[in-house]
This record gives C-alpha cells, sequence and structure tokens, in this order.
C-alpha cells in the first residue's frame, strides 16, 4: 500500500484515494508515538505497594498500624487498614491527605513517587 502510493505520487497520479490512505498511515504513526511518548510517564506515576510498604516500616509505623488488623501506636493516628477502608478514598483523597502537613509530625514530606506507592500499598487493603 506505502509503495504504491508513493510510486503513484512519483508518477504524479496521486488520486484523492492515495491520499487519504497516505493521511490515514500519517495518523496511525502519529498515534503509536503519542502512546509511546505516553509510557514512560505512565510507569513512573503508578505506585508500587512493595516500595509503599517498606516506607510504612521505616516512617510510618511510628505512629500508624501499617499492616491490616494491626492497631496504631500513637491513638490518634488511624491505622492504615482504616484509612483504606474510609468511604471514598481513593488515590487522589490520599494524595491531598499527604500533600497536607501532619499535624504531629510537620517534617514529613513525601515526593510524588513516594505518594503513589503508599496510595498502592494502603488502596491495596481495600
Ligand atoms: C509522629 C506520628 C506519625 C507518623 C510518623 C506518621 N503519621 Fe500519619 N498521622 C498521624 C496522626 C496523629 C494523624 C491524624 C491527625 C492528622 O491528620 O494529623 C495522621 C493522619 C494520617 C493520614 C490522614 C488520614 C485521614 O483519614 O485523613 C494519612 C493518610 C497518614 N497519616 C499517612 C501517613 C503516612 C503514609 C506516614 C508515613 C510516611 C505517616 N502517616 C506517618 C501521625 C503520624
Amino acid at each position: 500500500m506505502c509503495r504504491m502510493g508513493v510510486g503513484a505520487i512519483l508518477r504524479g497520479q496521486v488520486t484523492e484515494k492515495t491520499m487519504r490512505s497516505v493521511w490515514r498511515l500519517g495518523l496511525r504513526i502519529v498515534s503509536v508515538a503519542a502512546v509511546l511518548a505516553s509510557l514512560p510517564v505512565a510507569a513512573q506515576e503508578r505506585g508500587d505497594a512493595d516500595r509503599g510498604a517498606r516506607l510504612a516500616r521505616q516512617v510510618c509505623i511510628a505512629c500508624h498500624g501499617i499492616r491490616p488488623g494491626e492497631s496504631s501506636v500513637n491513638p490518634s493516628a488511624p491505622p492504615f487498614d482504616a484509612i483504606a477502608a474510609t468511604r471514598g478514598m481513593s488515590e487522589m483523597a490520599l494524595n491531598v491527605a499527604l500533600l497536607s502537613p501532619h499535624r504531629e509530625m510537620p517534617n514529613i514530606v513525601l515526593d510524588a513517587r513516594e505518594r503513589a506507592d503508599i496510595a498502592a500499598y494502603i488502596l491495596g487493603m481495600k
């Protein structure tokens, strides 16, 4: 199809049909390129529950129950399974919660990947 199209263009016989198939081929290349361009971003933003669990064991466990059924060391910190069970809890809601400073630990600052990892870990308990 492609060789025929180019041949037709070279011979000056560009029909409307040829133009349309060249156009469609172009569209296909553009959409494949768009998918490829979006891949690294998607891979970056998807949280890894295992990394989230590791971070929780290192930092959050000081106050929160981090495993299902585990109660919190700090009674005013909700255990993670309770956070997961909160109605309407979603990755976006968790992101908002994690972006706002902790009242009792204002120096906890998580980057975007850590927030995604923690969200994947906590939401995995739903
Ligand atoms: C020093 C104790 C402490 C540590 C460490 C701690 N938290 Fe908290 N966290 C709290 C307390 C107390 C609350 C409830 C009051 C508040 O929101 O500040 C809370 C609230 C939260 C909430 C909000 C829950 C809701 O329903 O809005 C989330 C989410 C959360 N913590 C996640 C984490 C994560 C993830 C970590 C580890 C990276 C962590 N916390 C480490 C004490 C802590």
